[in-house]
């Protein structure tokens, strides 16, 4: 994570949260990040969240929260970044949520190019 220059953190909703893996790593990455005066100051940040049905919103702001309050910088999209699904490969039959995502990587990658060259 130090070493990159944009970071995604997916995960799917796991009772309206995000998963245990990815809440071991906003805490253990946040703490070490804030601790060394903000090692991932104005990196980008993107959120990719997979549901079934409901709970997303949530696990996209718990993502967005981390990102912010170190100082990243969040590429939005022409809607917020989840995906319907509930087993692999379900997601391709949620063509708001593929254009989602492209508009995501579009974003992404310009705002990359303008800070990072
Ligand atoms: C323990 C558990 C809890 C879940 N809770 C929700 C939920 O609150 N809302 C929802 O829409 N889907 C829920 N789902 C469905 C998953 O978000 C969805 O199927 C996801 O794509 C599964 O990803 P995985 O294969 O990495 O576990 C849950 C699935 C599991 C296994």
């Amino acid at each position: 994570m130090e070493e990159a220059d944009g970071i995604i953190l997916g995960s799917p909703t796991y009772f309206c949260n995000v998963s245990t893996e990815l809440k071991a790593l906003i805490d253990r990455a946040g703490l070490v990040s804030i601790a060394n005066e903000y090692i991932l100051r104005r990196k980008v940040g993107a959120a990719v969240v997979a549901m079934r049905r409901a709970g997303a919103a949530h696990v996209y702001s718990s993502i967005n929260y981390f990102f912010g309050i170190n100082h990243m910088i969040i590429p939005g999209s022409s809607y917020w970044n989840l995906g319907i699904g509930l087993k692999p490969g379900d997601i391709l039959k949620d063509k708001e949520g593929l254009a989602t995502f492209r508009d995501l990587g579009a974003n992404m990658a310009w705002l990359l190019e303008k800070l990072c060259g």
